[in-house]
């Protein structure tokens, strides 16, 4: 018989036998390391609460919300922090909404998360895509490449604003400070998507954070790298080229009216905790990670852990250690393969896995015994002999196949076409496999030869692609 309340007993038998999370929400489930005094967190309903008197509001703070917000501004060093209650996303399509107008020409790193691109539709704007070169062990797309960079912002001079993703949802970081002098130089608005790196600003031995190289609007998901409740972000804006009221306006559209007390009061208790433990425990598990990483290193399976020194050998600007990436390929196993024996023989769940990686998100709420329980887990591993072929987990996308602006095809009459007749044509949707979430095919472009031939690898390994559905995928009728 089918559960009264499905949703509410899974979730309860889920976390039954408290399974170890390497996954957001950086909380994860330990209270203590949310510092919010005594007591707050047992009267969660109670604190659930609405625009009482005294209790200020979001969409015009003056009082309690507007200091809270006034804290977090000091603490990362910007003049202006708005709290966000429904993640980054609300705050990516704000700020690339309040920084153009249609029409526009926008620098976008092609590796950036859906929310980009949907703003990109929203305010039908000219994406210029810079791609981003693949790492030939591990799959994953490295740093922004300052030629490319300074290529495409001399043959687009006029573009309103650049946006890139850096850390990478894989950890991998990119020059935000020579992209923020160039985008500067150019008159352009460089808009950082951070929404993994909400805790750089707090560890000595991590990449510096976009707040502090120069960029002009930064956007943070507190909830997934800091003790911060899921959609508790915030985005930071600096120096004097950003019109404030017209930004304050866009996030007014972009965010609900009936924003959640508890979120934004685990985003001031996040700021607290960072501010006053944060550094010290970050110190401690970064340490305690990168036992962890030489430990699965020395286990001799294939597994390996590449860490901030690898990446820079493939000449990328910087690496965040808290991400604790394992490669399989060594192993012969793909990323999932180690996510299913990890969960089923350790209880242990992963943040992403993809074809030949999986990937812990490292936090201050973690113990040592959760790393411990990891490296176990590992060791439990069998190398498969020989190693199988695994595609790569994305490409580099450098070619420019643009069709049409993203915006123009939500226009367009869309068809529906099997894969092997889709070569040449305009892709309808984005076409996404999941994990990892980094566009194959982006809206407006043209669908290659080559992204047909991962889709069918993909599809042959279980992988599913958002935007391709039993071998078909919706194109604009040419
Ligand atoms: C790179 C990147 N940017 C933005 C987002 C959206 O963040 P949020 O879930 O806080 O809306 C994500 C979500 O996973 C992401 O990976």
């Amino acid at each position: 018989m089918k559960a009264k309340r499905p949703l509410v007993e899974k979730l309860k038998s889920h976390f039954i036998d408290n399974p170890v999370s390497f996954h957001v929400p950086g909380h994860k489930g330990n209270m203590a390391c949310m510092d919010a005094g005594t007591h707050f967190w047992d009267r969660i309903l109670q604190y659930d609460a609405t625009e009482l008197p005294g209790l200020d509001n979001l969409h015009c703070p003056t009082g309690v919300i507007k200091d809270a917000q006034d804290l977090a501004a000091r603490a990362y060093g910007v003049e202006n922090t708005y709290f966000l209650v429904n993640g980054s996303t609300a705050g990516i399509l704000a700020s690339l909404l309040a920084v153009t107008h249609p029409g526009d020409t926008v620098i976008v790193d092609r590796h950036c998360h859906s929310s980009v691109f949907n703003g990109l539709m929203l305010g039908r704007l000219k994406p210029v895509y810079i791609g981003r070169p693949v790492d030939d062990i591990t799959g994953i797309p490295l740093s922004i490449d300052m030629q490319e960079m300074d290529r495409v912002l001399e043959a687009n001079k006029g573009a309103k604003a650049v946006i890139i993703t850096s850390p990478s949802y894989y950890g991998v970081c990119s020059d935000v400070k020579a992209i923020a002098d160039r985008a500067g130089n150019n008159g352009a608005t460089l808009i950082v998507d951070e929404a993994h790196g909400a805790h750089l600003k707090f560890g000595d031995r991590l990449p510096a954070s976009a707040v502090d190289a120069g960029a002009h609007i930064i956007i943070q998901s507190a909830h997934k790298t800091l003790p911060a409740m899921t959609q508790g972000s915030w985005l930071h804006v600096k120096g004097k080229g950003v019109d404030r009221d017209r930004l304050e306006r866009m996030l007014g559209i972009f965010q609900t009216t009936s924003p959640s007390y508890l979120i934004m009061a685990s985003l001031d208790a996040a700021r607290y905790t960072m501010e006053t433990t944060g550094a010290q425990r970050l110190k401690e598990i970064l340490e305690q990670a990168e036992n962890a990483r030489q430990s699965i290193n020395d286990i001799g399976s294939g597994l390996f852990c590449p860490g901030s020194q690898y990446f820079r050998k493939k000449g990328c600007y910087d690496f965040d250690e808290t991400k604790l990436l394992i490669n399989c390929i060594g192993a012969g196993i793909s990323g999932d393969e180690l996510d299913y024996k990890l969960r089923t023989t350790a209880d242990i769940y992963g943040e992403l896995y993809d074809m030949a990686n999986w990937l812990g998100v490292i936090t201050i709420a973690m113990k040592q015994s959760d790393l411990d329980r990891l490296v176990e887990g590992c060791r439990g591993i069998k190398p498969q002999r020989p190693a199988k072929k695994i595609p790569p987990a994305c490409l580099d996308n450098r070619a420019d196949c643009n069709g049409a602006d993203p915006w123009e095809v939500l226009d367009r009459n869309c068809v529906s076409t099997a894969l092997d007749k889709a070569r040449g044509m305009i892709a309808c949707s984005g076409i996404i496999p999941y994990p990892p979430g980094i566009p194959l095919v982006c809206p407006g472009e043209r669908i290659s030869a080559r992204s047909i031939e991962l889709m069918k690898e993909y599809q042959a390994l279980g992988i599913s692609i958002k935007g391709c559905k039993d071998g078909r995928v919706e194109v604009v009728e040419e």
